[in-house]
């Protein structure tokens, strides 16, 4: 498996353990006011990075560009800067919003850099229709 997805897959299953430990607290507490911060924990953090992941297991000569390791940090820092924040500000403390704020639009800047990934072409021989070689 490329390193990259290695890395998505690590980060992801954090992401749905810490995910169902707020689903856990919710659930147990009876007080579901951050339902919103688990439901991002577990579909940015889980899902969105488990298919990101997939993705680039699938297509080993894009995972092997630099601009998908760069994809890998941008979004992660995004997420781990905006769920916290999310989860804080959930808790009645507005004043974080900004920094929620700050961590979407990191998370937004990946996604654009993974559809740029998508988009490109995986080879020159791949355009012309011929498989690319999987490692
Ligand atoms: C043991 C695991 C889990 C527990 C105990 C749990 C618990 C909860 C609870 C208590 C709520 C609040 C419901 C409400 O107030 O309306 C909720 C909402 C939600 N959960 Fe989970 N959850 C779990 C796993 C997951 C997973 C794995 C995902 C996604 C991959 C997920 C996605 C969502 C979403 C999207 C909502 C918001 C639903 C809405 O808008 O009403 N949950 N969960």
């Amino acid at each position: 498996m490329p390193k990259v997805s290695e890395l998505f897959f690590k980060t992801a299953i954090v992401f749905l353990i810490l995910g169902i430990a707020a689903g856990l607290q919710m659930a147990i507490s009876g007080d579901h006011s951050a339902f919103p911060a688990h439901a991002h924990i577990n579909l940015l953090g889980w899902v969105t990075s488990a298919i990101f992941g997939g993705y680039y297991a699938l297509n080993p000569q894009k995972a092997a560009r630099r601009i998908a390791m760069i994809h890998y940090w941008l979004y992660t820092a995004g997420v781990v800067i905006m769920l916290p924040a999310l989860y804080v500000m959930l808790q009645g403390n507005p004043a974080i919003e900004p920094v929620v704020a700050g961590g979407s639009l990191i998370v937004a800047a990946a996604v654009l850099i993974f559809a740029f990934v998508v988009f490109s072409p995986e080879t020159a021989r791949s355009v012309s229709g011929v498989p690319s070689p999987s490692r």
